[in-house]
């Protein structure tokens, strides 16, 4: 028979202060996951959305909001909110407050597309770091068919890289006073306005914003301090993804370290709230876009903090509930952030606390018809319909082994 023994308490399950007056009671964040279910005529978010974030919402757990455009020309889905305008980000407050009624804390994630869309999404001028164009498709809805070859953008202006920053900070103000978050994260991945500026492929400048990786990475850092001063660096985050392998962008090895130990001291320096660090080396990332295996032979997490990173990393990527233990464990973590993970298991914090391996977890999938939604009538299926597991039968399951 099963003795009383209780399984051991999760590394994850542990509080963490994060920053000035932001402590969290547990490691496991929600990551940004874009889901498209929207209002498809205001693209704001409604009672699904709200009851989506709130679902996963737990007592002092972060959830970060699907990446919002802070510009129309950065705009990059059909059916993704904006943060460009008061009324937008006023329509996040009954989704804030949702989430703070059960005790969670959330950021929301400010993006601009760059290269990664089409004149139809964007109003016509599509503007990125310089004029080199992304291979692949991305919806657009126009009578043709739905999907349309990414546009061409133009080269921005050294004047116009100079003015980016302040539109990233007016969008994270508005996010903070009028849509109730508790912080904003800069998105630098998935080949974004950001990251296009990071990588080399994507950046042949040769003003004061290209060649060296000072050079590449200055409009980042400069976004990040104009977020900063506007809203406090405590409420300040960013999400890098050096080396991302979606976008039709894959950066060589060399670059990503590179990447890695010039932005580990600068970040640091800045006392942000965090640092979302996340690594797309995982075999369901290379294989969607056809590599022979992770572009990245080094741990990058494990780099970044050797590189001199001393703030709160949070770390992403595949990772299962044991990698993501033993990461925290080992020092090297501060939190862990997981997306498909939590699609299909919105009470993962719980399910983790009562002792539940990856294996116990829902598997949900890999599936885009379930991430993403075309039917504004179907929206709730795959996105809030998932059925709960009982921790307490995880957690039975959790005290037979550690008594076997
Ligand atoms: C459906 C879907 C939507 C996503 N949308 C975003 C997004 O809006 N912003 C972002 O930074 N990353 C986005 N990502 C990437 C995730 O945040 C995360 O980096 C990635 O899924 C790896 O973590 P995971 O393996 O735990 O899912 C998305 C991923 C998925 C699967």
């Amino acid at each position: 028979m099963a003795s009383a023994t209780a399984h051991s308490v999760s590394p994850l399950i542990a509080p963490l202060s994060v920053a000035n007056g932001l402590t969290l009671e547990h490691r496991i964040t929600l990551c940004a996951l874009t889901r498209l279910r929207n209002d498809p005529v205001t693209e704001c978010p409604r009672a699904v959305n709200a009851e989506y974030y709130a679902q996963r919402a737990s007592k002092g757990g972060l959830l970060v909001a699907e990446a919002a455009y802070v510009r129309r020309d950065g705009r990059g889905y059909l059916r993704a909110p904006g943060l460009e305008t008061d009324e937008q980000a006023a329509t996040w407050r009954p989704v804030t407050d949702a989430v703070h009624a059960k005790g969670g804390v959330m950021f929301a994630q400010l993006f601009h597309a760059g290269r990664e869309s089409h004149p139809a999404l964007t109003g016509g001028d599509m503007v990125c770091a310089s004029a080199v164009r992304a291979r692949g498709q991305v919806y657009v809805g126009t009578s043709k068919g739905m999907k349309e070859d990414y546009g061409m953008p133009r080269e921005l202006s050294t004047a116009e890289v100079e003015a980016m920053p302040a539109v990233f900070a007016a969008a994270a103000k508005r996010a903070v006073e009028l849509g109730g978050f508790d912080g904003v994260e800069m998105h630098a991945g998935n080949g974004y306005l950001l990251q296009a500026f990071l990588a080399r492929a994507t950046n042949t400048r040769t003003d004061k914003y290209g060649g060296t990786i000072a050079n590449r990475a200055r409009l980042l850092l400069e976004t990040i301090d104009a977020v900063a001063a506007a809203i406090g660096p405590s409420r300040t985050a960013v999400k890098i993804q050096p080396g991302v392998t979606f976008s039709d962008l894959i950066e060589p090895e060399a670059d990503v370290a590179e990447t890695l130990d010039y932005l580990a001291p600068e970040l640091s320096r800045r006392r942000l709230a965090y640092v979302c660090n996340s690594s797309l080396n995982g075999a369901n990332y290379w294989r969607v876009v056809g590599l022979p295996g992770p572009n990245v032979s080094f741990d990058p997490w494990a780099r970044f903090r050797q590189a001199g990173f001393t703030g709160t990393h949070m770390i992403n990527g595949g990772l299962s509930i044991e990698e993501g233990e033993r990461y925290v464990a080992e020092g090297v973590a501060d939190l862990v952030s997981y997306g498909v993970p939590f699609i299909a298991n919105a009470n993962l914090r719980d399910l983790v606390a009562a002792g539940a391996r990856t294996a116990d977890l829902n598997p949900g999938g890999w599936n885009a018809a379930v991430w993403y939604s075309l039917d504004p009538s179907n929206d709730a299926k795959g996105y809030t319909d998932w059925p709960l597991q009982d921790p307490a039968e995880v957690s039975g399951k959790a005290v037979a082994l550690a008594s076997a």
